[in-house]
């Protein structure tokens, strides 16, 4: 359950404990940093751009495509964690919105090159993603693409799998990514899964 208060709390902590872990190379956040990288270089195929980040937290990649002149635009429920990206991304169009109830009106004409969202999704449960996804998608501009990176695998046997390994630090809160779900409920997508480590992926949805 969303409890705004604590992730506030979590706000200025939260790049310290992504890199401690990142480091360490444990679940969850092992291949963070390469993952962010992955979004990033497949943005900048393009060179310019309309980009839309779903739960950009402290702005880690979207501050960078800000930094090189993409236009952005983001999602996220929490005040703390916006009032940090908005310091460093000053021109971007934030917003503060539960994206569990989709996304806020002002984005209903909007279209983009590219959607993004990581470390976030695990907020909604399957059937939630599958129906954001749809509306996800409907928000891109033709050729565009949706990046979505998480603590994610292929089978719910290697989740399983992960969380054995893990039990002790496992969050039982969160409801990872697996991606023969996807496939199974977006059969008409054109989509496909790039691991990053042992816990974490990119689902790639083209159009
Ligand atoms: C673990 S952080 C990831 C932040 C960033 N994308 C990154 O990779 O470092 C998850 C982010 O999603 C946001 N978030 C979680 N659930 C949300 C929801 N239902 N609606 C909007 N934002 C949400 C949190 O505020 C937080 O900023």
């Amino acid at each position: 359950m969303l409890n705004n208060t604590s992730f506030d709390m979590l706000a200025n902590n939260y790049d310290k404990d992504v890199g401690l872990s990142y480091e360490n190379n444990v679940y969850p956040f092992f291949g963070y940093k390469n993952l962010l990288n992955t979004i990033y270089n497949n943005i900048h195929i393009k060179d310019t751009g309309k980009i839309l980040d779903i739960g950009f937290g402290t702005a880690t990649l979207t501050k960078k495509l800000y930094g090189d002149n993409y236009d952005i635009f983001g999602v996220n429920f929490f005040r703390e964690m916006i009032n940090i990206a908005k310091e460093k991304m000053p021109n971007a169009n934030l917003f503060c919105y539960n994206f569990s109830n989709g996304l806020p009106k002002n984005l209903k004409d909007e279209k983009f090159d590219f959607i993004i969202s990581t470390y976030a999704i695990h907020h909604l449960t399957n059937i939630q993603k599958i129906e954001f996804f749809k509306l996800l998608y409907t928000m891109l501009n033709n050729n565009g693409k949706i990046f979505i990176g998480d603590v994610a695998f292929y089978t719910k046997k290697e989740l399983n799998k992960c969380k054995q390994d893990n039990i002790d630090c496992w969050d039982n809160n969160e409801i990872y990514i697996t991606f023969d779900f996807l496939k199974r409920n977006l059969k008409d997508f054109n989509m496909y899964f790039k691991p990053i480590s042992f816990c974490s992926g990119i689902v790639c949805i083209e159009k």
